[in-house]
C-alpha cells in the first residue's frame, strides 16, 4: 500500500536554491564582481557602507557585464553607455536603460556569500 503525504515545502523552497557564490574577502567595498549561479550571470555588489546586493550582471540595453561598471551608493552605472540601475531593486534609474534588470535575495553564511536563484 502506497501512503500519501502532503508537501509541506513551501512554494518559494522548492522553486528556489541558494547558491554559494562568493567569499566576503572576494568583493571590495564600493565595488562589484561577476559570479555564477546556475546558468545565471550575476553581479554582487558591496556598497561603501558594506551593504551587498546582487542583480543580473548584463546590462538591459546591450550585453555590457555591470560588474565592470562604477558603482555609486545603490546604483551601478553601466560601462558602455552610462545608463544606471539601482542595485536594492534592479529597477532602471538613468537612460538608456529603461527595462529593469533581476534583483536576487543574498545572505551571509559565516564568511560567504549566498544568493537565492529562482526558477
Ligand atoms: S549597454 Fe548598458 S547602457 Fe548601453
Amino acid at each position: 500500500m502506497e501512503l500519501w503525504a502532503p508537501d509541506t515545502t513551501d512554494k518559494e523552497t522548492r522553486m528556489s536554491t541558494w547558491t554559494d557564490v562568493a567569499a566576503m574577502d572576494d568583493i571590495f567595498e564600493g565595488a562589484a564582481i561577476g559570479v555564477a549561479a546556475g546558468d545565471r550571470d550575476i553581479a554582487v555588489y558591496k556598497t561603501e557602507a558594506g551593504e551587498l546586493f546582487a542583480t543580473d550582471n548584463i546590462c538591459s540595453h546591450g550585453h555590457a557585464r555591470l560588474c565592470d561598471g562604477f558603482l555609486e551608493g545603490h546604483e551601478i552605472e553601466c560601462p558602455f553607455h552610462q545608463g544606471r540601475f539601482d542595485i536594492r531593486t534592479g529597477e532602471a534609474t538613468l537612460e538608456p536603460c529603461v527595462d529593469a534588470i533581476r534583483s536576487y535575495p543574498i545572505r551571509i553564511e559565516g564568511a560567504r556569500v549566498l544568493v537565492q536563484v529562482t526558477a
